[in-house]
């Protein structure tokens, strides 16, 4: 199985109380799981344990003040959850899939109970609609108190999942409720409560992602603005969702996903060749890439040099890798390709659904808000071949990659067989 929490976000808001010396556990527990750790400390909780910590586990910015100033060397939250430029607390509250309070002190907990926001935790908490995990962490005498009970019984109705505090010898030195429940417990909480089912358990797939370049001659080339995102993010929920993956990418920024075997190509004939030979026994092809159509018809060896007013180059048509392959592929075999298209999506869509044997089309338009190519976040209309339709609206690509990935499942009729 591959790391069950890429691509999700988990905010960890640590507060004042001794057990925060556990919680670096909790983070490394969580970012060896794949998710990506933002921590959230109170004033107080930077008194029991360093900021510093937390960043070094995570790579990513602690959060402590409503405005803090972004240090060299560590990425700040603007990186860490893409948009974060906007009102950073708003933003982080959005992209947040879950929250863990841990430990969660009495005052934090009061504030969850009576909505107070008077720094960044409680403000941040109070903006999330994301699960919220607390674990309280405390003196007995408080544990046991008619506030905490009262406040603990209120988040409980609301929805918050309360994780005991254990009983046993407390800082005091006293004997009682209020030692932070066991941190592994914590963690596997989390894990459950978002780990993705194991539907593609003995799949094999490969996707493409990314664009190709073709030479123009031994410095330019002609590419397009394609980032690997989609396909980064598929290749990456498909693994988490227990298949084997491989990902086909041309020339991308990103970082490759661990797990994947990955083969890295440059033009689209590359693609092809790569893409024939992995997807031959393959259950599932996806072509998320964007291969160039035209390529020069003779690259130049030596580079061009600056000459004429006009340059005039001749393209000629590169082969499909999503025709190429249906001309080949097996019974049973999976194909899912996308359809960019800046005017009549939809229509559009059909006819490549129909033309290159698909079983689903990922229709999008780069134009709209939240779509294309450098962003987190992508707008698509899925369409099946049995004629489903689909449009969840501004998602980012990785909840986009697994609506794709279920909607695969669906179509192909995996969820009632066992894995090839
Ligand atoms: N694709 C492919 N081989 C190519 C070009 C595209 O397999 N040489 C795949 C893409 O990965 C995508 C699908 O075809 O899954 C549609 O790509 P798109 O660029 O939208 O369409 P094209 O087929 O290139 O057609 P057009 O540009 O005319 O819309």
């Amino acid at each position: 199985m591959g790391v069950p929490l890429s691509g999700k976000t988990i905010v960890l808001g640590v507060t004042g109380s001794i057990a925060a010396f556990k919680a670096p556990h909790i983070v490394t527990r969580l970012v060896a799981s794949g998710a990506n750790v933002v921590v959230a400390m109170t004033a107080n909780a930077t008194r029991f344990i360093a900021p510093l910590t937390f960043e070094t586990l995570s790579g990513n910015q602690v959060i402590v003040e409503m405005f803090p100033e972004t240090k060299r060397g560590v990425r700040p939250v603007e990186e860490a959850v893409s948009g974060g430029e906007r009102l950073r607390h708003i933003h982080l509250a959005e992209a947040a899939d879950l929250a863990i309070i841990a430990p969660a002190s009495a005052n934090i907990i009061g504030k969850m109970a009576t909505g107070v926001a008077d720094d960044f935790l409680s403000t941040e908490l109070m903006a999330m609609t994301c699960p919220v995990i607390v674990a309280p962490a405390m003196n007995v005498h408080m544990m046991e108190s008619d506030a905490v009970t009262a406040n603990v019984e209120t988040l409980r109705a609301r929805g918050v999942v309360i994780v005991e505090a254990e009983t046993g010898r407390l800082a005091s030195g006293a004997v009682g409720k209020g030692r932070l429940a066991d941190t592994d417990a914590i963690v596997d909480l989390a894990l459950e409560m978002l780990a993705p089912p194991q539907d593609l358990e003995g799949r094999s797939i490969v996707v493409t992602a990314g664009p190709t370049r073709e030479a123009l001659d031994p410095v330019r080339f002609i590419g397009n603005r394609s980032s690997g995102r989609m396909g980064y993010a598929l290749a990456e929920r498909a693994m988490a969702r227990g298949a084997t993956v491989t990902l086909v990418s041309g020339p991308t920024s990103l970082e490759t996903p661990d797990g994947v075997t990955f083969i890295r190509v440059e033009t689209t004939l590359e693609m092809r060749d790569a893409v024939m030979d992995a997807a031959r026994d393959a259950d599932l092809l996806v072509m998320a890439a964007a291969p160039a159509d035209y390529a020069p018809v003779d690259a130049s060896v030596e580079k061009i040099k600056k000459s004429a007013e006009t340059l005039t180059v001749a393209l000629e048509r590169t082969p499909d890798i999503l025709t190429t392959f249906a001309g080949t592929k097996r019974q049973g075999q999976g194909v899912v390709g996308f359809a960019l298209e800046t005017s009549d999506e939809l229509a559009e869509g059909r006819k490549k659904l129909e033309s290159k044997g698909l079983d689903l089309v990922v229709v999008n338009n780069p134009r709209d808000v939240g779509a294309g190519f450098d962003v987190e976040t992508n707008v698509a209309t899925i369409i099946t071949r049995s004629g489903k339709e689909l449009a969840p609206g501004l998602v980012t690509k990785v909840d986009l990659a697994d609506i794709i990935l279920s909607t695969t499942v669906d179509e192909l009729g995996w969820e009632s067989s066992d894995g090839a």
